[in-house]
């Protein structure tokens, strides 16, 4: 089964304006560790945007084609129905984080859907504990590092347990050490049957993944295992992903 299913995603950032996204067509099986990959500006994060829904907020925009999400069309769903359906993680997670602490943030969302008080506390402490950061329950978002803020607004997603997790760039701001800690929770996650789109840089943190995909100045031009295209070395140098 199909977790997510894109066909023929164009986006224009402005009406008449040029294609950042020319014509994608993919899909990811429920389960699967997908990265995302290729140089600044290829589209990306505006890739994620448009699979989480949030492209909704830029009004000027122009999205054609499709983006299903577990059978449903992530056009026709609003609020609360969206995010119990997919989760994003923004590449700046500042633009994400308004609570005044981590224990906060995190309930805010279970706290919107009117969850019993009980049922929060649970969640905050499961969420809290499964990436780790269970020191921070009060601390200010605003004054955490920027690896640290990513965490935390993994952890605010994860609160409303969505089957799907677009991730942008998580692992950009972490250092070894954390980079690791975040792959064993996506692949936890993968365990745990979730579907994980994840941007990244950096191909030596996503070893884990189960396919990549390579854009190219809006247009995809690889999709592959991910040991298939790692070990295809003339491919990644001409590229530029890898030196
Ligand atoms: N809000 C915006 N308005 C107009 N153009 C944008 C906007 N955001 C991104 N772009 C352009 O869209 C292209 C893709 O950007 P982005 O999706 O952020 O790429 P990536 O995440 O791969 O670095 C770039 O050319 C960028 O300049
Ligand atoms: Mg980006």
């Amino acid at each position: 089964m199909e977790a997510v299913v894109v066909q023929g995603l164009t986006y224009q950032y402005q009406p008449g304006g040029p294609f950042v996204l020319k014509g994608l067509d993919f899909q990811v099986g429920r389960g699967e560790i997908v990265v995302v990959t290729g140089l600044s500006g290829c589209g990306k994060s505006t890739l994620c945007f448009c699979l989480s829904g949030a492209i909704r907020h830029n009004r000027d925009g122009v999205m054609a084609g499709e983006v299903g999400v577990n059978g449903k069309n992530i056009r026709e769903m609003r609020g609360a129905s969206l995010a119990l359906e997919v989760g994003m993680v923004f590449q700046d997670p500042d633009t994400q984080l308004f609570s005044p602490t981590v224990e906060d943030e995190i309930a805010f969302a279970p706290e919107n859907l009117c969850l019993p008080p009980d049922r929060i506390r649970e969640t905050v402490d499961h969420v809290l504990d499964l990436l780790g950061v269970a020191a921070l329950r009060e601390a200010n978002p605003y004054q955490l590092s920027g690896g640290e803020k990513q965490l935390v607004a993994l952890a605010a997603v994860l609160a409303l347990d969505p089957p799907v997790l677009i991730v942008d760039e998580v692992m950009s701001q972490l250092d070894a050490g954390g980079r690791k800690k975040v792959a064993a929770v996506l692949e936890r996650l993968r365990g745990m049957g979730k579907t994980i789109i994840a941007v990244e840089h950096n191909l030596e943190a996503v070893a884990f993944a189960d396919r990549l995909i390579v854009l190219e100045n809006g247009a995809l031009v690889r999709l592959d295992r991910a040991e298939t295209l790692l070990a295809d070395r003339n491919f990644m140098t001409a590229r530029r992903l890898i030196c």
